[in-house]
């Protein structure tokens, strides 16, 4: 399905009926990467996924980008929905940085946080001299050479033995990427705020996911953000990395469940 919104047609699914929880993707990913948390938890809730701009069937958007936009596209999309209540929202990895960009912009809008295999942090000099580089090397080589750079590191080892037809479908989700889209969520990370001090100022329910081996974020950043955020929950999945929904589906759709049913 396709929305018009802010200069671009946005693709998206929507599922099922009752509280809306709206999903975030990753990068360089497409809302494809929440498959097994659409299906099963449409059986009871109104699941929402959009793909951010330049990502899977979103169209590109030239021109800067950065978080608040990001944030900005789902709000408008909820908008263009008719969902004015708050929705419990669910971003991993970029989408988490954007969940919080949202929680900045909108809080009246969320009635929920997860966050998962994130970080509240900005980027360190050296990590942003590592989004030049990303940048320059998509511009280069192609959404191809993005992918390659990250999938060695994208799943637990575990996952790398046990789930090769996985590892395949997350190759293609990435390579599907415009490197439009690819560039513009590089300088949206790279330039993204430091989170930290609006921690303990976050008063809604808020659950923090993260998979026991991931390579790219430390458990330590989730560790961190669970100290600062009043009443948080942290769930530590093990036999995941980065990608803890699609390493280890029904343990993630369980977090997710206890958690809205406590709101
Ligand atoms: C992601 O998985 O969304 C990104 O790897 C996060 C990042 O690079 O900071």
């Amino acid at each position: 399905m396709f929305l018009e919104i802010n200069g671009f047609r946005m693709a998206y699914e929507s599922l099922g009926k009752g509280i809306p929880l709206l999903f975030i993707h990753g990068f360089p990913l497409n809302r494809r990467m929440w498959d097994p948390q659409m299906q099963s938890l449409s059986h009871h809730l109104r699941v929402l996924a959009p793909d951010l701009r330049g990502h899977g069937d979103s169209e590109s958007v030239e021109g800067p980008c950065n978080l608040d936009m990001l944030a900005d596209d789902c709000v408008k999309m909820l908008d263009a929905l008719d969902i004015p209540q708050p929705a419990v929202v669910c971003g991993l990895s970029m989408g988490g940085y954007t969940t919080l960009a949202m929680y900045r912009r909108y809080p009246e809008r969320i009635r929920g946080l997860i966050l998962a295999a994130t970080r509240a942090g900005a980027d360190s000099p050296d990590g942003k001299a590592n989004r030049d580089k990303a940048i320059s090397q998509a511009e280069k080589d192609g959404a191809a050479a993005t992918a390659a750079s990250m999938l060695p590191k994208l799943m637990s080892p575990k996952t790398y033995k046990s789930n090769p037809d996985l590892i395949k479908q997350v190759e293609r989700i990435m390579t599907s990427t415009s490197v439009t889209g690819i560039i513009g969520a590089l300088e949206s990370m790279k330039t993204r705020p430091d989170s930290t001090p609006y921690l303990g100022e976050i008063t809604v329910p808020t659950l923090i996911i993260h998979g026991e081996d991931d390579q790219l974020i430390p458990f330590q950043e989730a560790q961190s953000m669970h100290a600062a955020i009043p009443g948080s929950t942290l769930v530590l999945i093990s036999s995941a990395g980065h990608l803890p929904n699609l390493e280890q589906p029904e343990l993630f759709n369980q977090a997710v469940d206890e958690f809205i049913e406590k709101l």
